[in-house]
């Protein structure tokens, strides 16, 4: 199996998710500082009456200490160096720089953090590769404009990025707009700043929101390559491959629709540049009207569309709509039917490396841009042994059977430039906000209410991916 020369080996992180000192040096207060830990968030979060508040004598909130990744990032990195990684994707906290999101002026001690991060980076030769936006918007945007439905927010957003990239673009050449853009369906509060309250389940709202985030980042693309256009700027999505559970014509249809809904619309319009033949369709279906533009917003998401597809892959799904007794599975995003021929994690995610292979095809087929797996990975119970040791082969099984795809993908001829397995130091869940939901190299001594001592230990898989990484994706 050949990995091309340069193939970007390395992990992936989000700041609300590790850094933790969430009222620190002058940061703000995002939407994922107000999400309670325990699987419980959701169902407070899309309760009608949540007004975004922050109630700590009611909930733990896990990400505001994190694993302190704001004062420990020094020993972290150089465990990364260790590994050997050639790149490290992380995020800015928006609410670093900006801590309410509509200040004028960037907050100096935020971009002081980022600086020392990345020039860390930059000491072992490891290539930064920064998401703009990862699920932690200021939460004053979200309270007092609602969040992406309001069209000012493109113009915070566009500060916010015109802050960061004119900053770090001398030593930042890979960025991404936003994590998972496509994920807003299931995930409302962190990817568009919206609750029930303020009308998450109002499809009008999600669509309107879309559209001013595709402004944004095309915004993003261009001030990028106004200050050089050698930066590579990419959209990241969420892609899960879907089957059809079988060849009834009909189930077929319904796997082609949910793919131009959830794997496609974002990545068309952000890649082509255009709105995809089939919005109408998809608009009327979800009971959407046409969507508020001004003149203008057209030519710009045409003028500047993504250079590359960042995307995460965790498992696949499949689509049933003519039985009604199809066994289902849980998921963050995709849950729904099970698929007999697939085994699932802890947390019910459907194990799929061939899916993979499936989806690299699919994805560059479609577009011919180049392609970064930004997130893949493994969420499982680990177990200290007495003498310390963490034996997660379970891990090293997911993670070698997902690079044999790559690689397989890669003689297919599919132009892929890297790979960030997610949370390659354990960090706080997305979904479920544990810490014991763990899909790192790197153990962290904290339990699901960021308690314990922080210890960093690496587990048996630091070492298999070292050798991976050494021998570019060889020996497995
Ligand atoms: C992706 C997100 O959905 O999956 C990450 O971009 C997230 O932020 C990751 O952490 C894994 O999901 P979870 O819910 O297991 O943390």
């Amino acid at each position: 199996m050949t990995f091309p020369k340069g193939f970007l080996w390395g992990g992936a992180t989000a700041a609300n998710q590790l850094e933790g000192a969430y009222d620190v040096d002058g940061k703000g207060l995002s939407v994922a500082d107000a999400m309670p830990g325990g699987k419980i968030r959701w169902g407070v979060l899309s309760s009608e009456d949540f007004d975004w508040s922050i109630d700590a004598s009611k909930y733990v909130y896990p990400n505001h200490k994190g694993i302190d990744h704001y004062h420990r990032f020094k020993e972290d990195i150089a465990l990364f160096a260790k590994m050997g990684f050639k790149c490290y994707r992380f995020s800015i906290a928006w609410t670093r720089i900006f801590p309410q999101g509509d200040e004028l002026e960037p907050n100096e001690a935020g971009l002081a953090f980022y600086d020392n991060l990345i020039d860390e980076c930059l000491k072992y030769g490891i290539e930064p590769v920064i998401t703009i936006s990862h699920y932690e918007m200021p939460l004053h945007l979200a309270k007092a404009y609602g969040g992406w439905k309001n069209r000012k927010l493109v113009g915070f957003y566009e500060n916010f990025a015109k802050a960061v990239l004119t900053h770090f673009h001398q030593k930042v050449t890979y960025w991404m707009t936003f994590n998972e853009i496509n994920s807003a369906f299931a995930m409302p509060a962190l990817s568009q700043g919206m609750v029930g309250a303020t009308g998450a389940t109002d499809k009008q709202n999600v669509f309107q929101a879309w559209h001013h985030q595709f402004l944004a980042s095309s915004l993003a693309v261009k001030i990028g390559h106004d200050l050089n256009p050698d930066l590579k700027i990419g959209c990241m999505i969420i892609y899960a491959t879907t089957y059809s559970f079988d060849a009834n014509p009909i189930n077929q249809l319904a796997t082609l629709q949910y793919n131009q809904a959830f794997n496609y619309f974002c990545a068309d319009v952000q890649v082509r540049g255009e709105y995809p033949a089939y919005t109408d369709r998809l608009l009327k279906e979800n009971g959407v009207q046409p969507l508020e533009m001004d003149e203008g917003d057209l030519a710009l998401l045409k003028a500047y569309p993504v250079d590359y597809i960042g995307f995460s892959y965790y498992m696949s799904g499949v689509q049933n709509v003519t039985a009604e007794d199809s066994e289902t599975v849980e998921g963050n995003i995709l849950g729904g039917v099970k698929n007999p021929f697939l085994e699932a994690s802890d947390w019910g995610w459907q194990i799929d490396p061939t899916g993979l292979r499936l989806a690299l095809n699919d994805l560059y087929g479609r577009y011919q841009v180049p392609l970064f797996i930004v997130e893949n990975g493994l969420g499982a119970y680990d177990t200290v042994e007495p003498d310390g040791s963490i034996n997660d082969d379970y891990r090293i099984d997911y993670l070698a059977k997902h690079i044999t795809a790559m690689g397989a993908a890669i003689e297919d001829g599919v132009d892929l430039i890297g790979y960030t397995p997610w949370g390659c130091i354990d960090l706080v869940s997305a979904s479920t906000g544990e810490m014991s939901k763990r899909y790192g190299f790197i153990h962290v001594d904290l339990d699901d209410q960021i308690e314990g001592t922080g210890e960093r230990r690496p587990k048996k898989s630091f070492k298999w991916y070292q050798k991976v990484i050494a021998s570019n994706g060889e020996d497995l």
